[in-house]
């Protein structure tokens, strides 16, 4: 291996994006101070405001550059009133054109409550759910399903008379992020909170889609391969119900790519809201991490949105460097990163707005980056 070292592709993107990657960058910074930190990073400016002021998505040389990365970050992409001629969302090209383009099949989506994060319901501060009943992992898939771009519109005289999304399930598509979600129960071998089993859950609507009955089939077949975890079925309806009433007897969750969109937006308010959701867009060559929380225009230009997402993307992302490449230094930057994730958020004193605090976006980063540096003095 060159020790140059890993290719960080960074993509900041549109409203809080390039905010919650400045803090995330201070983190990365702090990470490089003295230590082993085999990694260069590149920004590159793309997304749905570049497209509004330049006609195109991506700045010249960054689709290459980010396509022939190590690994991508990514913040967010998407802007109000920002679209393209075909009527997608400007910055479809960074999110869905590297997805599918680098064939990230598996979004990787944990559902972790860290301690010291309290939720908001009806205006008030609750502690509902707790650290040790939330601690698990939804696999999305992430290049079929109803996201297949097979689909249009009738329109006759003008007027458009019927639109059509197709849903596709494959053999193949269906094996891979099925087989990816039994080997991270094997890999996470903690089990779910509640008795400790590693167990997969299979969610889908099978009483119903014949999508969803072959994704079972497949589900059964690859999991007979693995006789030390548990394999268990929930109709999605049904499932979102019984994960925020007993979110402990979860370990990893695998679903279809609409399904998984659903899910994990409810499963980020049992992790104290959007602003702790991390996903990772994983494929066999490639990935990319990202807050799953959006460029949120209402909060954009303030900095006051939660980067915790981002760091746990960015741990994401080291730790996938990290595994892929049996580099154990990264695997140790990531375990430094998530030691002082908990530890600052664990004080309780690290709140941003919708954690009802007033510690800014930055200011999160400099306290994250001042507990890498203190653990290290350590
Ligand atoms: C997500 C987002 C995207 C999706 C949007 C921004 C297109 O909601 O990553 O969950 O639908 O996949
Ligand atoms: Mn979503």
């Amino acid at each position: 291996m060159k020790d140059a070292g890993y290719r960080i592709a960074v993509l900041p993107g549109d409203g809080t994006g390039p905010e919650v990657i400045r803090a995330g960058r201070q983190v990365l910074d702090a990470l490089a101070e003295g230590a082993a930190a085999p990694w260069s990073v590149e920004e590159y400016e793309a997304g749905a405001t570049y497209y509004r002021d330049h006609g195109h998505e991506w700045s010249p040389g960054s689709e290459a550059a980010a396509r022939s990365a190590d690994a991508i970050l990514l913040g967010a992409v998407g802007w109000p009133g920002v679209s393209l001629p075909n009527g997608d969302i400007a910055g479809a090209g960074l999110i869905f054109g590297l997805r599918f383009g680098l064939d990230l099949f598996a979004n990787v989506r944990p559902c972790r409550l860290y301690p010291g994060v309290r939720h908001r319901v009806s205006g008030e501060w609750k502690q509902i759910w707790t650290p040790d009943n939330v601690d698990f992992v939804i696999i999305r898939e992430n290049t079929e399903g109803l996201y297949t771009p097979i689909r249009g519109a009738l329109s006759r005289g003008g007027e458009t008379e019927v639109a059509v999304d197709t849903r596709v399930i494959t053999r193949k598509g269906a094996e891979r992020v099925i087989r990816y979600a039994f080997e991270l129960a094997k890999h996470r071998g903690r089990g779910a909170p509640e008795d400790h089993r590693s167990r997969v859950t299979c969610v889908d609507k099978a009483n119903v889609l014949r999508g969803c009955q072959f994704f079972r089939e497949v589900f059964e077949e690859v999991g007979a391969g693995y006789s030390g975890i548990d394999r268990e079925y929930a109709y999605v309806d049904a499932f979102t119900q019984w994960m925020v009433r007993n979110p402990e007897h979860y370990d990893v969750v695998v679903t279809t790519n609409m399904f998984g969109d659903i899910v994990t937006d409810l499963a980020a308010v049992l992790q104290g809201g959007m602003g702790f959701a991390a996903g990772g867009n994983i494929g066999a060559q490639h990935a990319m991490f990202e807050p799953v929380h959006g460029s949120s225009p209402k909060h954009a230009g303030k900095n006051e949105i939660n980067p915790f997402a981002t760091f746990a993307a960015i741990e994401m992302m080291l730790r996938w460097l990290g595994d892929r490449r049996a580099d154990v230094r990264m695997t140790e930057q990531a375990d430094r990163l998530e030691r002082a994730i908990v530890s600052v958020l664990g004080t309780g004193t690290a709140r941003t707005y919708d954690q009802g605090g007033t510690v800014s976006t930055t200011g999160a980063g400099d306290l994250v980056a001042e507990a890498i540096r203190s653990g290290a003095r350590r």
